[in-house]
């Protein structure tokens, strides 16, 4: 099951491989900030409490746009956090504004 809690919608979805975080709040019309959808402008920004073995390690893009200590703490771009294998994943959206 994956866990998304946009802004002010929360859903409980199931979990596609091969789509982004981002690509499934935007499928089940969760209010999850974006804009590029390219790992640059960090309005996806959103922090994965749960289940991040089972998604892509951070791309170039995140290792460039966060902190270590953002990564350490579970953050990560939604447009960049591909989900690789099913299993349970919570993600919460949290933009910097
Ligand atoms: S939508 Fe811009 S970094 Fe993800």
């Amino acid at each position: 099951m994956l866990s998304l809690k946009g802004r002010r919608i929360q859903k409980q979805v199931e979990p596609v491989t091969g789509f982004s975080i981002l690509d499934m709040a935007l499928k089940h019309d969760v209010d999850w900030s974006f804009s590029c959808s390219r790992g640059t402008c960090c309005r996806c920004r959103c922090q994965v409490t749960e289940g991040m073995e089972h998604l892509s390690a951070p791309s170039d893009a995140e290792l460039d746009a966060l902190e270590p200590e953002e990564l350490e703490e579970g953050f990560r771009l939604g447009c960049q956090a591909i989900i690789k294998t099913a299993g349970t994943i919570a993600a919460a959206n949290k933009p910097y504004f």
